[in-house]
């Protein structure tokens, strides 16, 4: 476990989003002092005051920005350093699960989920490395979905695919040098109402692969204490990515296409 001063941070992303409170919660069970970050002002300032109740005398900071747009990220990273705080912990969750045929995509919105689930998370892990304590832990919100290309699903799933293969490869870059990089493919989390309705629509799959965001969090942080390079929570996620790889990628392909081509959902 990674713990020090009030001056040695975990640095949670998405926290205002249902996994990313969830971390929130698990991380301040710890006794690490929380910087949360995400868009919304209000929903920050509530979940410190929630925090605040449960762990009286953690100190909590927090600060919202959009992490797509650089010079937010640069301001926020101003404010942190300003603040002298030494980052021990960085638990990547931001993200958005834009579902639909790749031909319905803006360019705004194609840009969009590249930035927030992909270049946030590789320019959060830049800074952290750049402003870290003595010892760092980053935990990052792939997907299973990024385990095959899911045609109707295809952007979220190849930007997943990249959070996989760069900290796995930053990993490598860093190993022996005191910072432990956990990579972590989760199937469906019970978080937003809508999702939770996809969860349900997929009948038995999806039921019985998915999990609580609690379980996720903790999971995950114990996967980063043993500094385990992946982490699929749940059996039926370490199934679920293995065993259809005995079916050629072809069929596999259109198996998911007529599944997932029944859905569709937009982010902002
Ligand atoms: N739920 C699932 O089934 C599932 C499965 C596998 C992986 N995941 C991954 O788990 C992570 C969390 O998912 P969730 O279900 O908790 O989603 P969620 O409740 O919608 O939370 C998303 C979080 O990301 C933040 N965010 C979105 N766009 C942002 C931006 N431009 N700048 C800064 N923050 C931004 C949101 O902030 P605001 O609310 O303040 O805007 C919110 O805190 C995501 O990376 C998702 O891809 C989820």
């Amino acid at each position: 476990m990674v713990q020090g001063s009030d001056k040695q941070i975990a640095i949670i992303s998405g926290a205002t989003g249902g996994l990313g409170r969830a971390f929130a919660f698990a991380c301040a069970e710890e006794g690490m002092p929380l910087f949360l970050t995400g868009r919304s002002e209000e929903k920050l300032a509530a979940l410190r005051a929630e925090l605040a109740q449960k762990f009286p005398g953690l100190p909590t900071d927090a600060r919202a920005c959009d992490l797509t747009d650089a010079a937010a990220r640069a301001a926020l990273f101003a404010y942190i350093r300003g603040k002298e705080y030494r980052v021990a912990r960085l638990c990547n969750v931001a993200g958005a699960d834009i579902q639909k045929a790749f031909e319905k995509y803006t360019q705004e919105k194609l840009v969009f989920q590249c930035r927030v689930n992909f270049e946030a998370a590789v320019s959060l892990a830049k800074f952290v490395l750049d402003n870290r304590a003595e010892e760092l832990e980053i935990v990052t919100i792939a997907s299973i979905s990024g385990v095959y290309p899911m045609p109707y699903f295809a952007l979220y799933s190849a930007s997943k695919r990249a959070l996989t293969q760069f900290f796995f490869a930053l990993r490598e870059e860093w190993r022996g040098r005191g910072v432990r990089i956990t990579t972590i493919e989760p199937g469906g989390i019970y978080t937003r109402p809508d999702v939770v309705r996809n969860i349900e629509g997929q009948g038995l799959w999806g039921k019985i692969s998915a999990k609580s965001p609690e379980y996720v969090a903790k999971k995950s942080l114990a996967a980063v204490r043993r500094n385990k390079r992946l982490l699929r929570p749940g059996f039926w996620n370490k199934f679920i990515a293995a065993v259809p790889r005995i079916l050629p990628l072809s069929v596999r392909m259109r198996f998911i296409a007529r599944r997932w081509s029944k859905i569709e959902k937009d982010a902002f």
